[in-house]
């Protein structure tokens, strides 16, 4: 690494050299290994399709029909994410057109980690003061249908049965085993008397999914790039071989939840793992589990960043072996830190060391310390994106669709917010389909899972 251009006062030493250049090995993602993480993700999809435990699960959600973009209506959603559940009030104007109203509640922690009863009658609770805030609240006029998505993976058996497979991200519910989430939402809404029937219930992917398709009738994927990962998109029915869907014709197409989060799960050499990831998956509440999610999502990205550092500090690398209790504690670094640093471009990098002197409270830190963190957010933040861009064209590849031209969906903070995260991905994909990128046409979607949960309503009312 060349030192030639920086100021005196920033000359790395020939170990930070040969330290920071060792970590950019690790980090890069060469096309050839983008293509190669790409073909081992289908490999797992085309298992996930096949049988029922396979590490990739590839969930059905029983969402058959595609909107039209036509639809008109207004439905009620339910979104419970990460972090936070928001109700909707969607109205399908036709023509692709849409409206909402909202309302956003905090998942508190005493939530996350509490009974299943205790997270449902919350949900319902936000939905029946929703109601009232929208003018809804009368039992005189007829119910309203309400979707409800929700951002874990779902064993699901029809469009409005479906109990929680697995909590992921730091949820950790009691009690839901084998619970029909949209019963249990109904019941608790019948408890106060909410004028609602549940109609659907759906992971918040495939509800992005729906909800792009609305506007863009040729949509085959979304992609979540939030606290969490995960894409749905448009399969072929008779290809779902683990489920004889009945009387399916060649053309018939179901949404599939794919939780690629877990991609590598059973397989960690499909994915190009590192030190610092072998550590955050070790020391996370689930280890073993989602590794793939672990690699890019929102949740771990500054936990990696700060793995990286405390390697760094241990082996006198940077801050003068100066530790914190902060930089100490994990998930202490979070990615919006990453995010600030990745934007820092002042000379002496003063948002940089804002965050590590007041936030992290390291006593000093030189120019070099700071040019040094900023270079581990910047191959953290590249490769997530370049691992996105290898599992989005995974999707694209497996469904052959290419030459026809498509639309994707994306959304979700670190999509959204992360600096230069949509480029980074753009960048992927064009060094995997070459001038064949052009046939995809990626758009963000902004409340899709909440759109989505709506469209899901409104297909079960109209549809099936
Ligand atoms: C969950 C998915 C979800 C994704 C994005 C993952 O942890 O398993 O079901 O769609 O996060 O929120």
């Amino acid at each position: 690494m060349s030192s030639t251009n920086l100021t005196k006062q920033s000359v790395r030493t020939d170990a930070q050299c040969t330290a920071l250049e060792e970590l950019h090995q690790q980090f890069r993602l060469p096309t050839a290994e983008l293509k190669k993480v790409s073909s081992h993700l289908v490999e797992e999809m085309r298992e996930g399709l096949k049988t029922h435990n396979a590490t990739v699960p590839m969930l059905p959600s029983f969402i058959k029909h595609h909107p039209t973009g036509q639809e008109q209506g207004e439905y009620l959603a339910l979104e419970l994410s990460g972090s936070y559940a928001r109700t909707f009030l969607v109205h399908l104007h036709g023509k692709g057109r849409i409206t909402t109203r909202q309302q956003k509640y905090r998942i508190t922690e005493n939530l996350k980690r509490g009974s299943i009863t205790a997270l449902i009658d919350f949900l319902a609770r936000c939905v029946d003061s929703f109601l009232l805030f929208v003018g809804k609240q009368s039992v005189e006029a007829a119910p309203l249908a309400l979707g409800f998505s929700i951002s874990f993976p779902l064993n699901q058996t029809a469009i409005n049965h479906a109990s929680v497979r697995r909590w992921t991200k730091d949820f950790e519910i009691t009690g839901a085993d084998n619970q029909n989430l949209s019963a249990l939402l109904q019941n608790s809404l019948n408890k106060l008397k909410a004028p609602v029937v549940v109609k659907a219930v759906l992971n918040g992917t495939a509800g992005c999914l729906l909800a792009h398709n609305y506007r863009s009738l040729d949509t085959l994927l979304a992609c979540t790039v939030s606290t969490g990962t995960n894409a749905a998109y448009w399969e072929k029915a008779v290809k779902v071989v683990k489920y004889d869907i009945k009387g399916a014709k060649e053309d018939d197409e179901v949404i599939m939840d794919t939780e690629w989060g877990s991609f590598g799960d059973d397989n960690p050499n499909y994915l190009p793992r590192t030190f610092y990831d072998n550590t955050v998956n070790r020391e996370s509440i689930n280890p073993g589990v989602h590794l793939f999610e672990k690699m890019i999502s929102g949740l771990y990205l500054g936990e990696i960043v700060r793995c990286i550092m405390v390697d760094f500090l241990d082996r006198r690398l940077i801050f003068d072996g100066q530790y914190t209790k902060e930089l100490n504690t994990p998930y202490f670094f979070e990615v919006s830190y990453m995010s600030a640093i990745e934007m820092d471009s002042s000379e002496d990098l003063e948002d940089t060391k804002h965050i590590l002197e007041t936030i992290l409270n390291i006593p000093t830190t030189t120019l070099v310390d700071r040019q040094m963190v900023k270079r581990f957010c910047g191959l953290v933040g590249q490769r997530a994106a370049r691992l996105t861009a290898a599992a989005m064209s995974a999707v694209i590849d497996k469904r052959n669709v290419l030459e026809t031209g498509l639309s994707v969906s994306v959304e979700g903070s670190i999509y959204e917010h992360y600096p230069s995260f949509p480029e980074r991905v753009n960048t992927g994909i064009r060094e995997i389909y070459g001038a064949n990128v052009d046939l995809i046409n990626i758009g963000v979607t902004r409340d899709g899972n909440g759109i989505g949960a709506a469209l899901a309503a409104m297909i079960a009312c109209t549809r099936d």
